[in-house]
């Protein structure tokens, strides 16, 4: 039997490993455990903080994975305005902003860092526990996202030395390969795009549910602390370090310079290599080092005189749309996309760009024929910036979305409230090969070797007509296709085999099912088991399962009522593909249901009734609410009885419950 010591002791080990192996992953960039390891021991931790409520605390490693929904933010004032930097464009105005300096402090050092391109965000230490973080507002007054910004890996919830009060400031962004991805996901989904990651970080971080933030991928870097002079720091390299030392991340690109012709170098040097960052910069930041120093030059109604942004001019470049081509996506979305003549951008060729929707294209008055300002969004996706209207010869032509879809030649519709025109098809080759693209990738089957040429040629020989074909797939099928070595051969078919045994939940995120994510299909695979469950499962089934959120439940619903998916599962389960999770050896009587235990019991420990519904493929659930199954409930029962009782909620005793378990 576990006893409440061991339980509590249990606690402090999940917390210090998951801390710890946070740290080793966005911190030290070196994760030492797996994903479904991370997982599991949250779940770990979440389920003994629902049993122990009171023992949840503000810097509990399960406070990074959301779930506080705000109807508005707070607003909050900044315990110092945040200021804004001049701008420098040139070298000209380096050595202004140097000479200006150089009247007050002679003899100065300058701290050269990059300026990354997301938003301010301001975090409040007390007693080294994360308190507070706020948006920059207009400067004075904010609005506290606390939430959301407990779910920055990155941010620590605790510092490594507490001190009484500590003001932190630095920049939240996304990475451009986060960006990149939830705007490819946004695409398929029929929904708007961000149109750089700042926007999609500032976004993300003013989201009402801390959930959805969670799963944004946002970083952090440090920059600044308030009242640096109270913790012994004389400089802004002193900063830096002691950010480092308090379990932050800082700009590992920062360098010291005493000259300005020095600074001006290493601002040119690094325009040229703006792109070679995992991040958007739009340009670096020069302050004085010496506090002292910025002291004794102050500031402007608007800005510090001991420091200056140096912005990178804008990668625009002209170029021509030549034609707009249609793309089908795996869910249908048609997208248009422009074929432009060949330019370098932002340190790449490129000849297409993607329009995004019709709305787009009527927005920004774009036809064929136009000349055109491209830029990369984010540093990576090629954008019509704008069209040089003054250009046009009256040749250029307007475009329509077609009315059949280009590949398959089935209608063509938009849904009300959605961007995307969708071919309505569901066997359009288009959809089809897109879709066997996302079967294999990473997330999903992770077969490697099997890119979209390697597909490409396996549907136009007719090898393959859909995912589950790959599994029957020989040596002599692929040797004669183009670039197939006799060892890629060898390691493909190794790689198939192998992906039988990826499991369930990355099946389910394989299928490509509409809104069912690869979250989704960890929390369907543990609460069903196996496929031949999740197909069983009834609306009223899916939508019991928190984080299974209407549209999904749907989605899900109508994709295993067709006989097409029938089919697919079926020549997946011959080819020998594991449709089931590692599940213990019990019934799934509770699958999908959320049951509340409460009361004192006198047959099982909390810890073991609560496992026992968990094996069965249940949830033991903290609160009561209409999703609730049924209430256990022992003696003294208290408020929750009273609430399952008013909601009309089954209540079992603890002997009932026995004899469902028989
Ligand atoms: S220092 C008073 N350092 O650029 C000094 N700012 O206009 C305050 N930024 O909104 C800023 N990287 O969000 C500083 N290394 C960096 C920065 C940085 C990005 C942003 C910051 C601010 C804007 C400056």
């Amino acid at each position: 039997m576990i006893s409440v010591q061991d339980e509590f002791q249990r606690l402090a080990t999940l917390r210090k490993e998951l801390g710890d192996a946070n740290k080793q992953y966005y911190v030290l960039d070196q994760p030492h455990i797996t994903d479904a390891e991370y997982d599991a021991l949250m779940q770990e931790l979440l389920n003994l903080e629902a049993k122990h409520p009171d023992w949840v605390t503000p810097d509990s490693p399960s406070q990074r994975v959301g779930g506080e929904v705000a109807k508005e933010y707070t607003k909050v004032r900044h315990l110092e305005p945040l200021l804004s930097l001049d701008n420098a464009f040139d070298q000209a105005d380096l050595r202004e902003f140097d000479r200006r300096v150089r009247q007050g402090a002679p003899t100065v050092s300058y701290v050269v860092e990059l300026k990354i391109d997301g938003l301010t965000v301001a975090l409040t230490y007390e007693e080294g526990l994360m308190v507070r973080g706020a948006t920059r507002g207009d400067g004075s007054v904010g609005e506290d996202i606390t939430a959301n910004v407990r779910t920055v890996g990155s941010i620590p919830l605790r510092l490594n030395k507490a001190v009484p009060r500590l003001s932190v400031r630095g920049e939240g962004y996304m990475p451009k390969a986060s960006f990149a991805r939830l705007n490819q996901e946004r695409e398929e989904e029929g929904q708007s795009t961000f149109a750089n990651p700042r926007n999609a970080a500032a976004g993300s971080l003013r989201q009402l549910n801390s959930k959805i933030t969670a799963q944004r991928k946002l970083d952090y870097f440090a920059y600044q602390v308030l009242s640096a002079n109270e913790l012994g720091l004389h400089n802004q390299m002193e900063v830096l370090n002691y950010l480092k030392e308090q379990g932050f991340i800082v700009n590992p690109e920062y360098k010291v310079f005493s000259d300005i012709e020095e600074v001006i170098t290493y601002c040119e040097e690094m325009a040229g290599e703006r792109h070679r960052f995992p991040y958007d910069i739009d340009g670096l930041v020069i302050k004085v080092n010496e506090f002292d120093l910025q002291q004794e030059l102050g500031f402007t109604a608007k800005s510090p005189r001991w420091a200056i942004s140096y912005k990178f001019p804008a990668e625009q470049v002209e170029t021509v749309i030549e034609d707009i081509i249609i793309r089908v996506g795996r869910t249908g979305v048609l997208t248009p996309t422009a074929v432009l003549k060949a330019v370098s951008v932002a340190g790449s060729t490129v000849s297409r760009a993607t329009l995004h929707n019709l709305d787009n294209i009527r927005e920004k008055d774009i036809r064929i024929g136009d000349h055109v300002l491209l830029h990369k969004a984010g540093d990576v996706i090629p954008e019509v910036v704008r069209v040089l209207a003054e250009k046009r010869k009256g040749e250029e032509t307007l475009f329509e979305m077609p009315g059949l879809c280009p590949e398959c030649k089935s209608p063509v519709l938009r849904e009300e409230g959605e961007a995307a025109y969708r071919c309505q098809s569901i066997i359009c080759p288009a959809q089809q090969r897109e879709g066997i693209i996302h079967f294999v990738s990473r997330d999903a089957m992770a077969i490697d070797g099997l890119g979209p040429a390697v597909i490409q040629q396996l549907l136009e020989a007719e090898l393959i007509k859909d995912a589950a074909d790959l599994y029957s797939l020989t040596f002599d099928d692929l040797i004669p296709l183009e670039r197939m070595g006799k060892k890629s051969a060898e390691n493909l078919l190794k790689a198939i085999e192998n992906s039988k045994e990826r499991g369930l939940a990355p099946l389910i995120f394989a299928l490509g099912i509409r809104h069912t994510g690869e979250k989704a299909g960890k929390i369907l695979a543990q609460t069903f088991g196996s496929m031949e469950k999740l197909m069983g499962a009834t609306l009223e089934d899916l939508q019991a399962i928190p984080d299974i959120g209407p549209a999904m439940a749907e989605s899900l619903v109508q994709f295993f009522k067709l006989e097409s998916t029938e089919r697919f599962l079926a020549k997946l389960s011959e080819a020998g593909v594991n449709m089931t999770e590692e599940i213990s050896t019990k019934p799934q009587i509770f699958a999908g249901k959320s049951i509340v235990v409460t009361g004192s019991l006198k047959r099982w420990e909390r810890r073991e009734i609560e496992a026992l519904i968990e094996e069965c493929g249940g949830k033991a659930a903290s609160s009561v609410s209409k999703k609730t199954a049924f209430v256990i409930a022992g003696e003294k029962a208290g408020s929750k009885l009273v609430k399952a009782q008013g909601l009309g909620i089954p209540i079992l005793t603890e002997e009932e419950f026995d004899i469902l378990l028989k």
